[in-house]
């Protein structure tokens, strides 16, 4: 199927993390028109205090890799036995994930194109809120990407040098970068449905708790 005849439900339906990308160049009108969609996205009262910083430089992102590579080994590297050993109802990264999740570690300064959604006055929020003025700009631009057959994941890796990365990037004061999303033409993978669980265990109706049987279109 070519691209460009995707429906929106095929493209919500197959956009997994990517995460082993080619190196190959992303066209730059092609990023122009994916960032389009991006910006189309809710913010709270339209204010679109956001900034998307597109990364191409190289000693910028061998920096941040870096960094993602010591947070990977913290968090994930170092239970790596443990990971692709566990039973498959483990929960949680699965054997796959983990190894997809591990090249990207080792190879994220290879994706031809990093993007930073900023987000203003989010470096002192202190609502557990705020990140909700720019997720959902950020799966548009997830989804946008993958109806041009481009491969994102959202990362969070990177974080825990909030001044340097501000300095790196020349960013505002109260100014975050809310995640990393590397993007690039897949290398390897399919454009699978992500597996979650099911829908009817995890949908409440009214009350927490009161699940039901999903009703099928007729
Ligand atoms: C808040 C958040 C942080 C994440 N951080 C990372 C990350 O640093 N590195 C990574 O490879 N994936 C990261 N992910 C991607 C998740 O691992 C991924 O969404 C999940 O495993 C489901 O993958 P799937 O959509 O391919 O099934 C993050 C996702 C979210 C929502």
């Amino acid at each position: 199927m070519a691209p460009d005849d995707l429906t929106a439900w095929e493209a919500l339906h197959s956009t997994p993390a990517r995460r082993y990308l080619a190196p190959d160049p992303i066209p730059e009108p092609v990023l122009w028109e994916i960032l389009d969609a991006a910006i189309r996205g809710p913010s709270g009262g339209n204010r679109q205090q956001w900034g998307w910083v597109v990364v191409t430089d190289r000693r910028t992102k061998d920096r941040v890799a870096e960094w993602y590579r010591a947070n990977w080994q913290a968090a994930y590297g170092r239970h790596r036995e443990e990971i692709l050993n566990a039973p498959p109802d483990a929960g949680g990264l699965s054997p796959r994930g983990f190894l997809g999740a591990e090249h990207l570690a080792q190879h994220i300064q290879e994706a031809p194109v990093w993007v930073f959604p900023v987000l203003r006055h989010a470096a002192d929020a202190d609502s557990p809120r705020v990140g909700a003025s720019i997720y959902g700009a950020v799966q548009q631009l997830c989804l946008a990407a993958r109806v041009r057959g481009i491969g994102t994941s959202l990362t969070t890796l990177y974080g825990g040098h909030e001044d340097e990365l501000r300095a790196l990037l020349g960013l505002p004061e109260d100014a975050l970068t809310m995640a990393l999303i590397p993007m690039g033409y897949p290398a390897r993978g399919a454009w699978a449905q992500p597996r979650r669980r099911p829908v009817e265990e995890v949908v409440h109706w009214n009350r927490w708790g009161e699940t039901r049987p999903r009703e099928e279109k007729r």
